[in-house]
């Protein structure tokens, strides 16, 4: 169906769409409803840009032909609502408007029925001003929704969910909802955690995904399963996390890794085709050690290069403490050469002041400058090192390098942040480069948690081994799993999963989950397991994430009709918000501190 102008069965309020004045319409009488965007007064003569759904219309009140309606007309303010009725004339070719695809027309009003008024709008539909804040305009989110580029994101998101449907219908799966009011999942964030009343002092926990249900429903036969679900996560915010956000959740059985991104691939090229995209397939594939060395991330942009250099060698046995005194510790060093690049002093050491940001203790700067370099560290290496690095990082005479030193994962973080940050601020990303996916493979199973002193499970605890899985030696283990990256964003993320009890209860032992934990906490899945359990995988997308990559939008929150800020507030209803005395009783829950009472 054309979203931007759906079929019409005419009405009282309208047997045409504003958008669609066009060269057939022409002569005939049409009624409309809509917005009143615009009203320009010309000495008598008042025109109205009349907007729906589906764009917006220029209407005329002539003095002469409008009689009653030209007098309404002199009342109309921004954002009224009107049904008008008038015919359809070319306007004169000097008020032409190229801009709007209904630009050579206009509706010459002879009827006009006010629906509706409207308040002066906080801010403006039209001609909005990008320095309205976000608190204003989520406040008003329902008035912000109006303008064009949300309620053209808002249209780009329902054709992607449509053709998510469609695709995944046309293979055979099943579209099967999953409770909200669950249980915990052990899946790396905080819950959100609902009282229950029936059941005092319980609880339940939202989704932070349905990976145990779509589990289960392979269990139970289903073969294909996918949803468009919503999930939740008490985790810090950023301009890709929301508390709630969408996920496009599949899970198949009989399947392999390669059946897995096979299915995938077409998925994504076909949605990609449907918004207009061509994206060739099979996608490349990078080990997350390679992804990791060269790029410093698990999630690389390979739009641009800049990439990571181990400088370690050429600096082992140095007499510079920062680097040696490093090495010797079983660290490395790293560097990137960003090419020719002209900065002042102060920025050069700003650099400084964006690594610590991202972690780091120092940052060196330096310059080729002949075989040496120009940089405030360069006399303290000697001649034969410069010349060694210089030639690591493919340096040529004037060419900015940058170096840091620490332990291995933390050095490559600490690249890899400002490779990104930098690709930002000096435009290093090519404007041609088009949409880049690639396939994140050969990922450890677990991570060592170097606060809690315990192995992490790097995916969830569901995620299968590659082979055997040795107990004794659980940070050699690699995974079956895959991400998708998508011009540097985690797209999607997904894996093989555990199908036998045994080995699911080996890889919980593994990450110090008791067996009374395992028990309590997913007692269920290693219970269903035992009853033939089939092979089985899958793989879940960031809905928030792709819809903003396609609207080419820097947050996810210009793609969500209704999201938080950064803090996790909706300034719209005022969410999250205290409870009344009855309420807290009713679910036996006293407040630690009362919360304050409100300002008058
Ligand atoms: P994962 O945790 O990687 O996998 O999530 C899948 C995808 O969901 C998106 N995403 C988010 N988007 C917005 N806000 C958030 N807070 C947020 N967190 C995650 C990302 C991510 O790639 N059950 C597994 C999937 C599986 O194994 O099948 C899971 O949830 O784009």
């Amino acid at each position: 169906m054309d979203t931007d102008a759906p079929a019409l069965s005419p009405n009282a309020f309208r047997d045409t769409w504003c958008g669609r004045v066009l060269a057939d319409k022409a002569g005939e009488v049409v009624r409309l409803s809509g917005w009143v965007h615009r009203r320009r007064d010309h000495g008598g003569l008042i025109f109205i840009d009349l907007r729906d759904r589906t764009g917006i219309v220029q209407l005329v009140f002539h003095p002469d032909e409008a009689g009653d309606a030209a007098e309404v007309a002199h009342s109309l303010r921004s954002e009224y609502v009107v049904t008008v009725s008038g015919r359809v004339v070319n306007r004169d070719q000097e008020t032409v408007n190229p801009d709007l695809p209904t630009g050579e027309f206009e509706v010459r009003v002879t009827e006009i029925e006010v629906v509706a008024e409207s308040e002066t709008p906080p801010f403006a539909i039209e001609g909005f001003q990008s320095e309205v804040g976000e608190e204003a305009r989520l406040k008003h989110r329902y008035l912000d929704l109006r303008r064009e580029q949300m309620q053209s994101a808002i249209k780009l998101r329902h054709r992607l969910t449509s053709a998510m449907r469609k695709f995944l219908d046309g293979e055979g799966f099943l579209e099967i909802e999953t409770p909200i009011l669950t249980n915990s999942t052990p899946e790396g964030a905080r819950d959100f955690l609902v009282p229950s009343r029936l059941q005092r002092n319980s609880f339940y926990a939202l989704p932070q995904s349905p990976q145990l249900f779509k589990q289960l429903l392979m269990v139970s036969g289903f073969e294909r399963y996918f949803q468009i679900a919503r999930c939740f996560r008490d985790e810090d915010l950023r301009a890709d996390r929301q508390p709630d956000f969408t996920q496009l959740d599949i899970e198949m059985s009989f399947v392999d890794g390669e059946d897995v991104i096979a299915l995938n691939e077409r998925l994504i090229s076909h949605l990609l085709s449907e918004m207009g995209h061509e994206v060739p397939v099979p996608f490349p594939r990078m080990s997350y050690d390679e992804a990791i060395g060269r790029f410093g991330s698990d999630k690389p942009d390979l739009r641009y290069g800049y990439e990571i250099t181990d400088l370690t060698e050429v600096l082992r046995g140095t007499e510079f403490k920062a680097f040696g005194g490093v090495i010797d510790s079983g660290g490395s060093v790293r560097g990137i050469n960003f090419g020719q690049r002209e900065l002042s002093r102060a920025q050069l050491d700003g650099l400084i002041d964006d690594a610590k940001e991202l972690g780091a203790k120092g940052l060196v700067w330096a310059f080729r400058e002949g075989d040496g370099w120009r940089a405030p560290i360069a006399k303290f290496l000697s001649a034969e090192e410069l010349a060694g690095l210089n030639s690591a990082m493919g340096a040529e005479e004037g060419d900015l390098m940058l170096v840091a030193a620490d332990q291995p994962a933390k050095v490559a973080a600490i690249l890899g942040g400002l490779r990104t940050r930098l690709a930002d601020r000096w435009d290093l990303i090519p404007e041609d480069s088009g949409n880049n996916f690639c396939w994140i493979v050969d990922w450890p199973l677990f991570e060592w948690n170097e606060d809690e002193e315990r192995w992490d499970a790097l995916h969830h605890p569901f995620t299968a081994p590659k082979g055997e899985f040795d107990p004794e030696n659980p940070g050699d283990a690699r995974a079956e799993a895959y991400d998708l990256t998508w011009n540097g964003v985690e797209i999607g993320g997904g894996s093989i999963r555990i199908h036998k009890p045994e080995l699911q209860s080996a890889i919980f032992k593994a990450l110090g989950i008791s067996d009374e934990d395992a028990e309590e906490r997913c007692g269920f899945l290693l219970e269903a397991l035992k009853y033939g359990a089939p092979p089985h995988g899958g793989i879940a997308y960031g809905v928030d994430r792709f819809a903003a990559l396609l609207a080419g939008v820097d947050s996810i929150r210009d793609v969500i009709a209704f999201p938080k800020t950064a803090s996790g507030g909706d300034p719209l209803t005022g969410a999250p918000s205290a409870v009344d005395d009855i309420q807290l009783r009713d679910v036996g829950i006293a407040l630690r501190k009362p919360p304050k009472p409100a300002s008058a």
